[in-house]
């Protein structure tokens, strides 16, 4: 599978554009949607890239949905640059974005930006994204200052699970939403190229969506923003049986696993599998 779709990629026929940051703001101006969705491995970013996905994100879900932690704080920065690299190969047109983890940029602006320049050159990433707020607007402006472009994250943000309590919806009362749109305005200023807006009132999310020049792309925030994500397990149904509001399952491919594992044990048990003629080359 993997030579084929790797061909096709390389293939001169095809001819889709390579998605960069300033496409970005060309998205904005012309209102077509960007569509975003996590992938933590090769394999997973081969699809995403046949699929035509715009921006692949390497999100530190992955603590949660590729290395069954109970949330994000446990990742690391070595994790996340082991992850982008695999997700780097591939990937050809998609835009490749990484998450900057917890610990990564919280400590200090000059970690927080030698940090970013690993994803970078160590990753292969072309942009991260950050959990932000007023604090995290001076390092933004310094990554923009040293060419790298940042996502900043508001709304829940998971890295601050603990001080959220959880993962509730943000921008329910108006202390929450004046909250939300200063922190977004905050980091345009800073020079955050595009904003991911996750479990934020749709009707702030599209206020400001309409108040600011670079894109949104929501995550359970509505359908006004400029761009929708979704976390790669959640949308094809891995594993199975475990939905949220917010998320459309598009796929059942967890029970699919289940049901072709079983079938592969039940062919070994009852001596279908191998055939008895298969002989080796
Ligand atoms: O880490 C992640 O997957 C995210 C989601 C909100 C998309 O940041």
């Amino acid at each position: 599978m993997s030579n084929d779709l790797q061909e096709e990629m390389n293939s001169p026929t095809n001819r889709r554009k390579t998605f960069t940051i300033p496409q970005l703001l060309i998205r904005k101006r012309t209102s077509v949607k960007i569509v975003m969705v996590t992938a933590y491995d090769y394999s997973s970013a081969l699809l995403a890239e046949r699929a035509e996905i715009d921006i692949v994100l390497v999100g530190d879900s992955l603590g949660m949905m590729a290395a069954g932690h109970k949330d994000v704080l446990p990742v690391t920065m070595d994790e996340m640059v082991y992850h982008v690299r695999m997700v780097r190969r591939g990937l050809k047109r998609s835009l490749l974005l990484a998450d900057m983890p917890f610990g990564s940029y919280q400590i200090s602006e000059e970690l927080g930006l030698a940090n970013a320049v690993r994803l970078l050159k160590e990753g292969g990433a072309s942009a991260v994204k950050l959990e932000g707020d007023a604090e995290t607007a001076p390092l933004i402006k310094k990554m923009v200052h040293a060419g790298i472009p940042a996502v900043a994250h508001i709304g829940v943000t998971p890295q601050s699970v603990n001080l959220q309590g959880g993962y509730p919806v943000q921008g329910r009362d108006e202390e929450s939403r004046q909250r939300l749109i200063a922190s977004a305005e905050n980091m345009v200023n800073a020079g955050a190229c595009a904003l991911l807006l996750e479990k934020i009132d749709p009707a702030v999310a599209s206020h400001i969506t309409q108040s600011v020049e670079v894109p949104t792309i929501g995550i359970g925030s509505g359908s006004g923003c400029d761009g929708q994500v979704l976390v790669w397990h959640d949308l094809l149904g891995l594993p199975p049986g475990k939905t949220y509001p917010h998320v459309k399952e598009y796929a059942s491919i967890g029970q699919q696993i289940v049901d072709a594992l079983s079938h592969y044990k039940n062919d070994v048990i009852s001596g279908i599998f191998p055939p008895q003629e298969q002989h080796t080359k």
